[in-house]
């Protein structure tokens, strides 16, 4: 499959050429005053989602040569191969199939790999959710607390979250990432050893973070007089020799070719699973699916994800923005920004093509946010009138899903006045009440926030963060930036007990003593 990095394309000196000419001068209340139908233009509907470009610095001319850029760097061809499973994780040889576990069942299996694999997600899929069910409508269980970190903490909890109105069972679900111990100490107070489910979430099952939670939970459970370990211990992951060897005999399995940060469509999902139950995480993996669809099929032009990431590397390596701001304009979505930094920043926070040559422009933005319309009376201010141009990407909801009068109304008037201030600005001479505006933003607009339009949503996201990091050549499904420092706090656990300090540089040995004093 051949890509080609995208400063090695004609249309990225194209690019640089119209960034000079027109891209850095563009001035979006212009812009709308010489083209009535900007708006159409530069909106779409995607499956469950509009979306409104029209307030980003771009015109046609620019679209058309990022569009270029993008079929010169070769993204449709591999998009189709992770689509079709190859392994185009190369750095860990694995093949990136996450779409797989939101693919519908097919009616035979012809014996292919593909098949093969469907077939065994089907079969996981289906003992998750029947696991899942029997859970919901046992009443002596009351909480259920989620053990895993990073990929196998932020998807199920971000989507349990967003999805509350949609969580009938009836149960308390508690999420435990942080090695901190205070966490697990909080959480253990509120429930009690016969009523408490624990789910191990971990891919690799040797996350020290979660193994240090899963041997602690389980000794709190010991302490307390717990005995069936099968009953209030499940494990999910790829790694069910380990977890059985931990003592969990209740395991859900996945795959090597599920990333971390991918992971919340497989079994990961069981806490979410049994907030709103089978039909529902059914109809949150068939949103995703049809964001898939979508995807791999619309073209360039009026594809949505492309179009994302397409903006994305246009505001990243033409005017230089750093960063990149979520604004959910929904208080379920409150752990949207959290979840979108991993997908986001692990994926393509690389310094290296994927040949290892160190790459001569920026790669991922800074990717940060809170719900509004909270973030209003915290930072907007630095947005508005700050000396930095962020690109704020806003998600509103139509629809809500409560019924006190007035509080819908006035959130939806609060996000669009925000948009438009940003660009429209406003003059004052003098100086500290004057808005500059012309400062970009995406809305993103979900009639309802449903189990499937939260599947879309997040797909579409995957699917943008792979554009940009395919353009860039960059392999966005490895991590290995955030090995050397778990070596390293092995290394330091031990010294914290011996007080060796010997090789250490002088500030973490300085600190070091004082721990220890
Ligand atoms: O932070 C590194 C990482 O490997 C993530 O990619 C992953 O989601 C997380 O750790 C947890 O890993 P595991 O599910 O194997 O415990």
């Amino acid at each position: 499959m051949a890509r080609t990095r995208c400063d090695r394309t004609a249309a990225w000196a194209q690019l640089q050429t119209a960034y000079a000419a027109t891209g850095k001068s563009l001035d979006l209340r212009e812009a709308f005053a010489q083209d009535a139908s900007r708006f159409e233009t530069f909106s779409q509907s995607a499956p469950y989602v509009f979306a409104d470009l029209s307030k980003n610095r771009i015109d046609a001319g620019t679209e058309a040569l990022l569009l270029d850029l993008a079929r010169q760097s070769g993204v449709e061809a591999h998009r189709d191969a992770m689509f079709a499973g190859e392994k185009i994780n190369h750095t860990e040889g694995r093949e990136v199939w996450h779409v797989l576990l939101r693919t519908p069942p097919e009616a035979s299996n012809d014996g292919s790999h593909r098949s093969n694999e469907l077939a065994k997600v089907h079969e996981t899929l289906n003992a998750m959710l029947a696991y899942a069910e029997t859970v919901r409508a046992d009443a002596a269980i009351t909480d259920v607390v989620n053990i895993g970190i990073g990929g196998s903490d932020l998807g199920p909890q971000m989507a349990v979250l967003a999805l509350d109105a949609f969580a009938n069972s009836g149960k308390r679900v508690h999420f435990v990432s942080n090695v901190d111990g205070h966490e697990l100490a909080a959480t253990l107070k509120k429930v009690k050893v016969d009523s408490t489910l624990f789910l191990i979430a971990s891919k690799t099952f040797t996350t020290i973070e979660t193994m240090t939670n899963a041997h602690s939970a389980k000794a709190w459970f010991a302490a307390q007089g717990g005995t069936d370990t099968a009953r209030h211990f499940a494990a999910l992951t790829t790694n069910v020799a380990a977890a059985n060897a931990f003592g969990i005999t209740t395991t859900f399995g996945f795959w090597d070719w599920v990333g971390g940060r991918y992971s919340m469509w497989s079994a990961i999902g069981l806490p979410l699973a049994i907030a709103i139950g089978a039909q529902g995480f059914r109809d949150f993996l068939a949103g995703a699916h049809a964001m898939d669809a979508h995807f791999r099929t619309a073209p360039l032009e009026q594809n949505l994800p492309v179009r994302l990431g397409l903006l994305d590397i246009w505001y990243r390596n033409f005017h230089g923005f750093t960063s990149r701001s979520i604004a959910p304009y929904h208080s379920a979505l409150r752990r949207l920004a959290a979840y979108l930094q991993q997908l986001e920043m692990e994926s393509n926070g690389k310094r290296v093509d994927g040949e290892g040559a160190t790459l001569p422009f920026g790669t991922s933005p800074v990717l940060w946010g809170e719900s509004g319309t909270n973030g209003q009376h915290a930072y907007f201010q630095m947005l508005h009138q700050g000396t930095d141009v962020v690109p704020l990407e806003f998600v509103a909801v139509k629809t809500p899903r409560h019924d006190l009068g007035g509080h819908h109304a006035l959130l939806l008037a609060n996000v669009l006045a925000q948009a438009q201030a940003l660009m429209v600005g406003k003059v004052d001479s003098g100086g500290h009440k004057h808005f500059p505006g012309n400062r970009p933003s995406t809305f993103l607009l979900l009639d309802d926030l449903t189990p499937a339009s939260l599947g879309a949503l997040i797909a579409l996201q995957e699917h943008r963060v792979f554009v940009s990091g395919s353009l860039w050549g960059i392999n966005s499904f490895d991590q290995w930036g955030v090995e050397l420092g778990k070596v390293l706090a092995k290394d330091i656990e031990a010294r914290l007990a011996s007080g060796d300090a010997t090789g250490l540089d002088g500030s973490t040995a300085g600190l070091l003593a004082r721990l220890r004093a």
